[in-house]
């Protein structure tokens, strides 16, 4: 009797626990998950829909509108605590009452902004929040007519990731929080507004644009962008936008969309996102690209002409797993988006164009980390997989550690396991955690359950802890090869033994073979030399932006004044902050270079989006207080 009386409130208790977890599934939080760079109370409330309705005022600068949240009500709590930067909250209401109610908005904490706090009832169903944004609505650039291709018209565009959401769309800007949206924003007529959603491609005559993203998103991949813009498909499910000044060339570019689709899908199962389009941003936009679901940003310095530089789209394309699909639970899990992002980006790469090329790839970014590993000399933490930013600016987690670093651990994974075993892990992986957050402890645990803790001594092999607990590049990690940089070496060498640039031969190599040659040779050559390499593969004319940085800084190392010019030209008109970080603080190194930095710098600020001015204000003010 006592036995079957135990067997059933056994089963009754999990067919209770069974109960709860399915009536919490879609918006659960996982409890051990604790953002510190969020100030919402998701565990308690969480969002399970956003709708937007904004108007988007190009005179003044701001958007002006509500958003209307859905609440889920996870556990008993009378406030529902939302993040917000630089807002102007106007009022608040709840569900259809038009009474406005007392909220509560605490004062602003340095990378994290002001907490609102709404008190809220265990029935209320929708909160709405009326406000306006700021200048100091970070993740917003505006450009004047002057600072787009077109010239006619102004434009904006959102850069939500890592915490800005925030400052444009009061919410749980947690990324272990996912909701669906939708939008109303209206524009001036004549121009045409996109979202991180369903778009449109043509403009329409309302000037008023409506928008639905039904699958759950965490806030950092929200994202607006309005302008001059047209649309010219590049196959079925993918296409292009731009400015018609623009949008002819980065169709020709990109043109290989379908395909990267479908390579992606074949390695990891079916894209879940209905179309994957890119915009082309003016080139003031922060970065080489910006995965926002459905509609990836991209800087128009990829448009080169002979798709050299295309894999940016196709890690945007990756992140549609990697990162959209499992997103990590909070900053310091980071890696989980971008290194997993990185491997999947070779494989689609690999796909495309071959072993060789995108081994050349990786052998590009070991050079980088090399340099980062460098940087962080004094700050040893930041170079584990695992990072701690708590109390910090979840911006500075996002070095090439995790990109490079996590690339390295994941392809060692696949050397030790072998790729068809991994590719098979992966795509569990994958489908297991579709629209949800995880640790990096969940990752591991369920690493080692279906992979590592088998009989062959994976796990001794692989040594997950060091990787990610520990400072640096463990022992273990793997050796990257190519011949074909092996020969770029070798002409390196001839050069540096006094054969002259055009001997060398090198009109006709690819652009990741530049990049190692420029890589190869010291910072800083003699004039000489500069001259010489110049003269034979007019480097300071590159129209390929990622040779003409490297150039650029030897030009600066080097003291090549013919590079001036050029140099002064290229941090004006390019606010990509790859390219600008290290152009600024090759300059910064010697007293008269910084007094040059600060002179352009005060002519190109205004191109520069708010990140990349908090990552050059910094090092433009370091250098000048240690001298
Ligand atoms: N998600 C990142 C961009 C990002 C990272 C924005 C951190 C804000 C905070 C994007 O996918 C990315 O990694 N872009 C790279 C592309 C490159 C690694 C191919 C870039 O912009 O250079
Ligand atoms: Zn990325």
């Amino acid at each position: 009797m006592k036995v079957i009386f135990r067997l059933m409130m056994i089963s009754f208790t999990l067919g209770m626990l069974a109960c709860g977890e399915e009536k919490k599934s879609d918006n659960y939080v996982e409890p051990e998950i604790n953002d510190s760079h969020s100030f919402s109370n998701p565990r308690e409330i969480s969002i399970s829909h956003v709708h937007l309705n904004l108007k988007v005022d190009f005179d003044s600068t701001l958007l002006e509108g509500s958003a209307t949240l859905s609440l889920q009500h996870n556990k008993p709590a009378d406030t529902l605590w939302l993040d917000t930067r630089g807002l102007e909250i106007n009022y608040v209401t709840i569900d259809s009452v038009n009474e406005k109610i007392n909220f509560f908005l605490g004062n602003d904490v340095i990378f994290k902004g002001k907490p609102l706090g709404i008190p809220v009832k265990s029935t209320s169903k929708k909160v709405h929040v009326h406000y306006k944004t700021t200048s100091e609505s970070v993740a917003l650039q505006w450009l004047s007519p002057s600072q787009t291709a077109g010239k006619d018209f102004p434009f904006l565009f959102t850069q939500s990731e890592a915490n800005l959401a925030r400052s444009w769309v009061p919410c749980q800007d947690n990324p272990g929080v996912r909701f669906t949206y939708s939008a109303d924003i209206t524009v001036p007529k004549s121009m045409m507004a996109l979202m991180s959603a369903e778009n449109p491609q043509k403009k329409n005559d309302s000037g008023v644009y409506h928008f639905e993203m039904k699958e759950k998103i965490p806030a950092y991949l929200m994202a607006l962008a309005v302008g001059n813009l047209e649309f010219l498909a590049t196959g079925k499910r993918t296409g292009v936008y731009s400015e018609p000044a623009m949008v002819h060339k980065a169709v020709v570019e990109f043109s290989e969309m379908d395909d990267m689709v479908k390579a992606a899908e074949a390695l990891y199962g079916p894209y879940r996102w209905g179309r994957f389009d890119v915009i082309v941003l003016p080139p003031s936009f922060p970065f080489g690209g910006m995965e926002n679901p459905k509609l990836t940003f991209l800087t128009p310095t990829l448009v080169v002409g002979d798709k050299s530089l295309t894999a940016v789209v196709a890690h945007e394309l990756a992140h549609s797993w990697s990162g959209n699909l499992v997103t990590n639970a909070t900053w310091n899990d980071f890696w989980l988006n971008e290194g997993f992002t990185v491997y999947i980006e070779r494989r689609i790469i690999e796909r495309l164009r071959g072993k060789d090329f995108a081994d050349m790839q990786a052998v590009l970014g070991m050079q980088d980390l090399k340099e980062t590993l460098e940087d962080l000399k004094k700050e040893p933490d930041d170079t584990r997989l695992k990072l701690s930013l708590e109390n910090r600016d979840p911006d500075d987690g996002m070095t090439d550690v995790a990109y490079e670093k996590g690339y390295l651990f994941l392809r060692l994974i696949e050397e030790t396991v072998g790729r068809e075993k991994f590719d098979r892990f992966l795509t569990a992986y994958f489908d297991e955690h579709a629209f949800k957050s995880i640790t990096t402890e969940s990752f591991i645990h369920y690493l080692n359950v279906n992979l590592l803790n088998d009989e062959n001594g994976f796990k001794d092999k692989v040594n997950i802890d060091e990787w990610v607990y520990k400072a640096g590049i463990p022992a273990n990690c793997p050796k990257i090869a190519s011949e074909k940089f092996k020969t770029i070496e070798n002409k390196v060498a001839l050069f540096l033994n006094g054969s002259s640039a055009s001997e060398l031969n090198l009109q006709h190599v690819s652009t990741n073979e530049w990049l190692h040659f420029l890589d190869a040779l010291p910072t800083k050559l003699s004039i000489a030399q500069m001259v010489d390499l110049d003269s034979a593969y007019q480097f300071t004319e590159s129209g390929n932006a990622e040779i003409l940085c490297k150039w650029l800084r030897k030009s600066i190392a080097s003291d090549y004044a013919k590079a001036n010019e050029p140099l002064e030209y290229f941090l004006i008109h390019t606010g990509r902050r790859k390219f600008v970080k290290p152009l600024y603080s090759e300059l910064a190194k010697t007293p008269e270079g910084l007094a040059k930095a600060k002179i352009i710098y005060s002519k190109a600020k205004p191109n520069y989006h708010a990140l990349v001015i908090n990552t050059l204000e910094q090092i433009l003010e370091k250098q000048s207080v240690k001298m």
